[in-house]
């Protein structure tokens, strides 16, 4: 049977058996992935935190392998992103320095080039309260691309500068760099379970996605998201224009995402 390649829609399962049997090679313009970072159950427990859950305690199945196992996960997914991507896309990966090296190296390997390494600082980072080291209040998304053709927004990305000339106009990119402020997802923007605590531990903010999507794709491009979790990219997607596929393995989180997408609908 022919795989459906219909978009705008959820696929359910491993992305990394998905993306080579279910999306055409070379069909896709941007992936955002946002995979599991393998913390699961190192970091603290903070309680009464504005989050809606300990700040958050990562303890989930999902985002727990073995170091070798994590690796074999990491080239796998990967390479099947590779595969997916249009000549000029681009991919997105998004990543801490718990996953950083796992995904450069392997990325090396397949042959996508690097073009920056965006840092997100997180303004609202969980505080330190264990002396030890520097509070950690930082992630990263890895920007590769497959061809030397590439899609950069300039324009678009300039909007984002929040450095304004004396007149109220976007001033140029040089003092806009690699680097992005934001509060990780609070208020009503934020997924909430019926005891009011975080939906999903990692929800990423639209602001990021808004940034990634208008960066590096079209008016009905195809954006795809493997680890698509609560939706953020489908939901920014549709609004920028875009067309989305998404795949999850959750079948909790999908319905979750199914909802959210429902009501933003423009
Ligand atoms: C870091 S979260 C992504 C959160 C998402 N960016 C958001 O804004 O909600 C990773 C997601 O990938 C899912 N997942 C983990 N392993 C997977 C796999 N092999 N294939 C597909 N989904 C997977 C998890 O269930 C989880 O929802």
């Amino acid at each position: 049977m022919r795989p459906d390649f219909s978009t705008n829609r959820i696929i359910q399962g491993d992305c990394a058996a998905l993306l080579v049997a279910e999306i055409p090679a070379a069909s896709v313009n941007l992936i955002f992935a946002d995979p599991p970072y393998n913390l699961s159950g190192k970091s603290l427990d903070l309680a009464n935190n504005q989050t809606g859950g300990a700040y958050y305690k990562m303890n989930e199945a999902w985002d727990t392998f073995n170091g070798a196992d994590y690796l074999t996960f990491t080239a796998e997914w990967l390479n099947g992103c590779r595969q997916a991507l249009t000549g000029n896309g681009s991919l997105y990966v998004s990543c801490t320095q718990h996953n950083l090296g796992e995904i450069l190296l392997e990325a090396k390997k397949i042959g996508l080039k690097l073009n920056n390494i965006l840092t997100w600082y997180k303004v609202n980072a969980m505080p330190n309260i264990t002396k030890r080291t520097f509070t950690h209040s930082t992630e990263f998304v890895c920007w590769f691309v497959k061809g030397k053709k590439w899609i950069f927004n300039y324009e678009a990305v300039k909007k984002f500068n929040p450095h304004k000339t004396q007149s109220g106009d976007n001033k140029q990119m040089r003092d806009f760099l690699d680097f992005i402020e934001l509060p990780i997802v609070q208020g009503k923007e934020r997924l909430r379970g019926e005891n009011r605590r975080a939906a999903h531990p990692t929800q990423k903010p639209e602001k990021l996605l808004e940034l990634v999507i208008l960066a590096s794709s079209n008016k009905m491009d195809l954006v795809l998201d493997p680890f698509f979790g609560t939706g953020t990219t489908g939901v920014v997607a549709i609004r920028l224009d875009r067309r989305y596929l998404g795949i999850e393995k959750n079948v909790n989180y999908i319905r979750l995402a199914q909802e959210r997408l429902c009501r933003s609908k423009p």
